[in-house]
């Protein structure tokens, strides 16, 4: 008995996925597993180049970056053009940008809609599990370990503030 519920467990957590069942394409074009990043804790963000947030944004997640990765930490960054057309560049361009301009650290993927007809499956499987959408660039999503959508950050909200939520999170290392 214990044994079948154990198994439906398992099942159900299969069926409903989890964001590391998922792949999008880095900036490169290449596709990457996010399993890839599974069993750690990931901050995801819509990054776009040219937003009055920009800065202080990057600046925020390239220091989180670096502070955490170490003990199992991600900031996962996807470049989108959809609020106020602040990431009109290739993504080569806005690489290269990224490199040179703020010494980015962490991994970027290929620029994506993250809502509307032709919204990324991953930003779709955000929303379904938030009922929150980004409304502007750099809005954040954590992810625990196991894959579970935790928590969903406006814009508004200082990186500096998610700080202790990511703490948190890494705590928990034992079910994934
Ligand atoms: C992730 O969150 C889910 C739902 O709250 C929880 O059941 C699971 O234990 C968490 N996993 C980790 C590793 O924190």
């Amino acid at each position: 008995m214990l044994r079948r519920v154990f198994i439906l467990s398992c099942l159900l957590t299969l069926v409903a996925g989890n964001f590391y069942t998922f792949s999008a394409r880095d900036i490169d074009g290449e596709t990457k597993h996010l399993a890839d990043y599974a069993g750690k804790v990931s901050l995801v963000v819509n990054v776009a180049s040219e937003c009055g947030y920009t800065e202080s944004n990057y600046r925020d997640l390239v220091a989180l970056q670096k502070q955490y990765k170490s003990f199992g930490f991600n900031v996962l960054a996807f470049p989108c053009n959809q609020f106020g057309e602040q990431e009109p560049e290739t993504e080569a361009n806005i690489k290269s940008l990224l490199k040179r301009s703020y010494h980015v650290n962490f991994p970027l993927f290929s620029k994506i809609d993250v809502m509307g007809p032709d919204a990324h499956p991953v930003y779709e499987y955000l929303y379904e599990e938030t009922g929150k959408r980004p409304t502007w660039n750099f809005a954040k999503y954590l992810i625990n370990r196991s894959g579970k959508v935790v928590q969903f950050f406006d814009t508004k909200i200082q990186t500096i503030d998610i700080r202790q939520q990511i703490e948190r999170l890494m705590k928990y290392k034992d079910e994934f």
